[in-house]
């Protein structure tokens, strides 16, 4: 049987990196940084300048993710980019990646799940791939969530950074065994009458009931967690990695405590990136692997939730 593997992945940052304290006095925010800190994790985060898109981000993550699997980009098939914050309504940002990279085969498109995007894309990009209708797909993350922030909005406008990270993955042929290397099952999930709870309104412009998504998100994590865990025959202890989308330090406890695993199993990089919706597990990712953490033969486990509501999980072995 054919497995989607993760022959490399790579990340980007944008230049400006800002505390919170610099941040909420940059932009007049009613807040303080201890509150941020205490309540979601956030110290910092990474904002984009002014004139460099999703597309500029997505590239540059994915230059280093195919630099990463030493591969170019005639090696790549499709590009599958998750983003709420496309350069324009349309075209994809997929589609200026594509030109980016200097791709003129294969095709481009965007995914939309919000921040459940990176799960949603590798999903569709495996898909492709189990399928033998692709050999290598580029599946990116990235998000300039900053320009759906409103400033006078203190329970959204501190949450949210912008970022890019990316994953090449590769066609190879597996036992259809739990010990094949690469996505082992993938598990998608959206219920529509949470639509309101956390959404842009007419403006465009962030608006979330967060007590409610924090109630659902830990709920919903909990479940598919388990239902990850049901269709692979993994136990818990068997996790090596959990890398979760980065929303609040509070849910990332709480979903690692549900499986028992100590903090050091739990990837967090929350504090330096804050929310970057679709980007934040490949940035996460992409960080441990590159830090050493994640080693080749390990089973990670991605988790995401986001608007719509929707969610999902990944179980992968590295
Ligand atoms: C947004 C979130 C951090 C708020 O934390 P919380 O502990 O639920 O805080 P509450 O909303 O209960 O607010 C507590 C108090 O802090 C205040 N507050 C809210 N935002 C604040 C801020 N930025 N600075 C200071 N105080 C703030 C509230 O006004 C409230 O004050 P009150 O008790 O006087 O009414 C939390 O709900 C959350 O993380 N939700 C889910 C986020 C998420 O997952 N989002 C995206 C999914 S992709």
């Amino acid at each position: 049987m054919i497995r989607s593997v993760f022959a490399g992945c790579g990340h980007y940052l944008p230049a400006q990196k800002i505390s919170n304290a610099d941040f909420l006095a940059k932009h007049n925010i009613d807040s303080d940084s201890a509150w941020i800190e205490q309540r979601t994790g956030i110290t910092q985060r990474h904002i984009a300048g002014e004139t460099e898109t999703t597309s500029d981000m997505a590239t540059a993550a994915a230059r280093a993710a195919l630099a990463d699997a030493k591969l170019t980009p005639e090696d790549i098939d499709i590009i599958v980019l998750a983003t709420t914050t496309a350069d324009h309504a349309f075209p994809a940002a997929a589609v200026r990646v594509q030109a980016n990279l200097g791709m003129t085969r294969g095709f481009a498109f965007d995914v939309q799940a919000v921040c459940s995007g990176f799960v949603y894309a590798l999903t569709v990009a495996d898909n492709f791939i189990r399928l033998g209708q692709a050999k290598r797909a580029l599946v990116i993350g990235a998000e300039k969530f900053s320009t759906l922030l409103d400033w006078n909005d203190r329970t959204t406008s501190v949450l949210f950074g912008d970022g890019a990270g990316a994953v090449v993955l590769e066609a190879r042929e597996g036992a259809g065994a739990i010990t094949d290397t690469g996505i082992l099952s993938t598990h998608l999930h959206s219920d529509g009458r949470y639509y309101k709870l956390l959404q842009t309104d007419d403006a465009g412009f962030v608006r979330m009931d967060g007590k409610e998504v924090f109630r659902h998100a830990v709920t919903n994590l909990a479940e598919v967690v388990d239902e990850a865990l049901a269709a692979t025959g993994l136990k818990a202890e068997q996790i090596d990695w959990l890398v979760p989308h980065q929303a609040n330090q509070r849910i990332i406890d709480g979903t690692g405590k549900k499986l028992g695993l100590p903090a050091e199993r739990v990837v967090s990089t929350i504090a330096q990136h804050a929310n970057t919706s679709a980007a934040s597990i490949p940035l996460a990712l992409s960080t441990a692997v590159h830090d050493g953490r994640i080693k080749r033969g390990q089973i990670v486990l991605l988790d995401a939730m986001g608007g719509g509501f929707t969610w999902g999980a990944v179980v992968v072995r590295w």
